[in-house]
């Protein structure tokens, strides 16, 4: 392959991989226009401590679980329980396609999310929410962030 069309592939392999992240204030206020400050109890800084703890803010992150679910996007949200993957039974709660949960607009999962904590008991359900977030101090998270 020619340099001339080289560089350009590689470069834009890296902005896709770099697309898949969202910086850490650009999502504050999307949850933040989402009216998720406050949404039954949490605030913008549970919200981005669970998506940091979860995903790395990696909006496309996927990892499949040893039962054979899998979880999506920035909230890890599980595919048995909340959406539909068309790869195994799903109870499909948030009514939903597993795959927009990747999407870079973020509603669905956010929908889905405010699903989670509203008919579970807030934010417990996230097993690394509640080990690395809960009851700690978390303004930190929106250091710098202009709202
Ligand atoms: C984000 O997650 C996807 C799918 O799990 C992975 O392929 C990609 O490398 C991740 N991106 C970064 C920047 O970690």
């Amino acid at each position: 392959m020619t340099r001339e069309l080289l560089i350009p592939l590689v470069s834009c392999l890296l902005v896709v991989n770099e697309a898949s992240l969202i910086h850490r204030c650009d999502l504050a206020r999307v949850l933040y226009q989402q009216d998720l400050n406050g949404f039954e109890g949490y605030f913008l800084s549970d919200w981005l401590c669970l998506a940091f703890i979860e995903s790395n803010f990696n909006i496309s992150k996927v990892n499949e679980n040893a039962d054979g679910s899998f979880d999506y996007g920035l909230f890890q949200i599980n595919s048995h329980y909340w959406c539909n993957d068309y790869k195994s039974h799903s109870e499909n709660l948030c009514h939903v396609d597993c795959q927009d949960l990747l999407n870079p607009n973020l509603l669905s999962g956010i929908n889905c999310a405010k699903m989670i904590v509203s008919r579970s008991g807030g934010m417990n359900k996230w097993v690394e929410w509640r080990l690395h977030c809960a009851g700690r101090p978390l303004s930190y998270w929106l250091t710098g962030c202009h709202l």
